[in-house]
């Protein structure tokens, strides 16, 4: 009987280093990747330093805005209107949103799939009666940031090493945001356009609902970015002037739709005209 057991207690001892020395050969595996991976990065941080490329420079826009987070389900109010609404009327969704009752259907559309949204409200009044609330929410959480792509990517590549210009204009108050060393073409306004966040997580409850993924809606009611109001002065910064005079801003707008058409294509011409301006 006690051999047996001294057979075993070997076995368990021949585990155990058995065991202990795949751990060390383990660890002393991974030594040599580090190893390698350390000389790798070494090298590649020596080759950034031994060819020196001259500041990238970039030309970015067009718009900038003030984006203010809310919590959604913290701050929007889910009412006894709009749950009759939502058991009357077939799944709701519309582009642009008029009156506060399309607001929350809107809403309760895209957070119960749990899908981004971005609408526009024309409705002065009633965006900004949702700014003023929502800005100084005591449970919602508010908080602002520097929004628009433009801005964001520009202040990424500038902290990147590039030399930035960046065609758009905002308020000073908004302009602190920005990385000192990001030149801004357009001038400094009174306001800026206001992005009104509602982000919700996975689970988020709200009345009757639950959002089934993490997500946000994203309300505005933006006057200077769909006009691009930052490209005349760009163009004047990048001493372009074959300004063409019917993309013009005017005072009376007849036609909305046609005048941002125009300023796209306003756009795509001074681009293009930059690109082959590069090429010769
Ligand atoms: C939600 O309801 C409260 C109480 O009626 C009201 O004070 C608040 O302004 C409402 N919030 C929003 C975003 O409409
Ligand atoms: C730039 O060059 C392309 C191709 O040659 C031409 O089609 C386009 O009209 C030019 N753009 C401008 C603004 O001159």
């Amino acid at each position: 009987m006690g051999s047996v057991s001294s057979y075993f207690s070997l076995l368990t001892v021949l585990s155990v280093f058995a065991a202990l020395f795949a751990i060390i050969y383990q660890g002393y595996l991974a030594s040599l990747d580090l190893r390698s991976l350390t000389d790798i990065l070494k090298n590649l941080n020596h080759l950034e330093f031994a060819v020196q490329v001259s500041k990238p420079r970039v030309a970015i826009g067009y718009g900038s805005c003030s984006d203010l987070y809310v919590k959604a389900v913290d701050f929007l109010n889910f009412t006894e209107a709009l749950q009759r609404s939502l058991d009357q009327t077939t799944p709701f969704n519309v582009d642009d949103i008029t009156t506060e009752d399309e607001f929350l259907q809107s809403f309760a559309y895209y957070f119960q799939r749990g899908a981004a949204a971005e609408r526009f409200t024309g409705n002065k009044e009633l965006f900004q009666k949702l700014v003023r609330l929502a800005k100084k929410h005591p449970v919602a959480e508010p908080r602002w940031a520097l929004g628009g792509n433009a801005p964001v990517i520009g202040s990424r590549l500038a902290s990147e090493g590039a030399e930035v210009v960046l065609a758009a204009k905002m308020s000073s108050k908004l302009k602190t945001h920005l990385r000192p060393d990001v030149r801004l073409t357009g001038s400094l306004i009174e306001e800026d356009d206001i992005h009104l966040i509602l982000e919700y997580k996975t689970g988020d409850r709200w009345g009757t609902l639950e959002s089934p993924r993490a997500n946000r809606y994203i309300l505005h009611s933006d006057y200077h970015n769909p006009f691009i109001t930052s490209l005349e002065e760009f163009e004047l910064w990048a001493g372009y002037s074959a300004v063409d005079q019917t993309t013009r801003r005017t005072t009376e707008y007849p036609d909305e739709l046609k005048e941002r058409e125009l300023l796209v294509k306003r756009v795509l011409f001074f681009a293009s005209s930059r690109t082959n301006e590069s090429r010769k």
